[in-house]
């Protein structure tokens, strides 16, 4: 066999361990699975080696006898079943059986098991860090909306009164806007509600909303834009990922600095490019910054979802977003969506 060709395996026995293993060696790059044999016609692993388009059969000693094979698995359980296999096996074909395809079988539930943990420790993270950032997000501003509710029970002063009930509103939005953001997982809207949507009237209205989140006042906004650059999707959720990227950028641009924003068309694509002239995202956290409840930002200030979400959406349509990023220097942020047939 030359080295990097495949191990063609057969495997003997079609019950809980050849049906596993079939499992992992279609799995593995280095292995074929040529055929698969057991005695009775009911066994599992025929079945799912059928539904894999791999050789199925009862006939043992036709498979092992067959060309091509290099290596015979038996996890029959049948201490017959070694003669049989010498008696049939003329080529002297390896046969991997008895107490070495028992330790196989075990590595590979053992495997399982593993695999079968780091899943469920994987989603109960996420679950753990979606809920105590929804926690986190959520309850600051209901304490705030709460101390304020309590002072103006004995308030006389109205103006005061008013200055509180002004407070509680923009809390309260604040809380709105975290719990659309969360719903967005969970909503599946219907394909008729897709539209082709202006790249540059999305990036010109995020500007337009871009005041209520920061300071704005010594930012410079430069603009390049092509033609129509149309993408197919739902006009607020594209809207949401211009929103929160210009935001993104202005806010760490800290009310000073140059927002570029900046449409193409490029291969039957369109790309857009968010930059700022901010501080930059340091190396060791930008892989981190498309994770849901990574923030940088003090409590209060970012939930961390925004990224996520935008990456979200972004996916949804066929898109892609990257980042490049130079400490000191800025970052761009760049979206790259199928171009909507105009
Ligand atoms: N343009 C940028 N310049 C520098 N850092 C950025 C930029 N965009 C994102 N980041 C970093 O990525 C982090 C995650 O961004 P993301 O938008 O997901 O959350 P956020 O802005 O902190 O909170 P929010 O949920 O309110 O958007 C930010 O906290 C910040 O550290
Ligand atoms: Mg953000």
């Amino acid at each position: 066999m030359v080295s990097g060709d495949p191990i063609s395996v057969v495997i003997l026995g079609a019950g809980t361990g050849g049906t596993s293993l079939l499992e992992l060696f279609v799995r593995s790059p280095g292995i074929a699975v040529i055929g698969i044999a057991d005695k009775d016609p009911a066994a599992p692993g025929l079945k799912r080696a059928r539904e894999l388009n791999i050789p199925a059969s009862q006939d043992v000693a036709n498979l092992i006898s067959r060309d091509g094979t290099s290596l015979i698995v038996d996890v029959t359980g049948d201490p017959a079943m070694a003669g049989f296999i010498a008696q049939h096996n003329p080529r002297g074909i390896q046969v991997l059986g008895g107490m070495t395809a028992r330790l196989l079988w075990n590595l590979v539930q053992h495997e399982a098991r593993i695999q079968g943990q780091l899943f469920q420790a994987d989603k109960l993270a996420t679950i753990g860090t979606f809920t105590s950032g929804i926690a986190h997000d959520i309850n600051n501003p209901l304490y705030f909306v709460m101390s304020l509710a309590e002072d103006m029970l004995d308030e006389p002063d109205p103006a005061v009164i008013q200055d509180h009930a002004r407070d509680i509103v923009r809390a309260v939005r604040r809380i709105a806007a975290i719990v659309k953001g969360l719903t967005l997982y969970a909503r599946v809207p219907s394909a008729n509600e897709l539209v082709d949507v202006d790249l540059n009237a999305a990036l010109e209205e995020a500007v337009q909303m871009a005041p209520y989140a920061t300071v704005l006042n010594e930012i410079e906004v430069a603009t390049d834009y092509v033609a129509r650059p149309m993408v197919r999707g739902q006009p607020e959720e594209i809207l949401q990922v211009c929103v929160n990227l210009v935001i993104n950028a202005v806010q760490a641009m800290n009310g000073r600095g140059t927002l570029r924003l900046s449409t193409r068309r490029e291969d039957g694509m369109v790309i857009a490019t968010i930059a700022d002239t901010g501080p930059g995202i340091s190396p060791d956290v930008l892989d981190k910054i498309f994770a849901p409840f990574f923030t940088t930002k003090e409590p209060g200030k970012g939930t961390g979802l925004g990224l996520h979400i935008t990456q979200t959406i972004v996916k949804k349509y066929g898109g892609v977003i990257t980042v490049s990023s130079h400490e000191g220097l800025g970052t761009t942020f760049r979206l790259q969506f199928p171009s909507a047939g105009q």
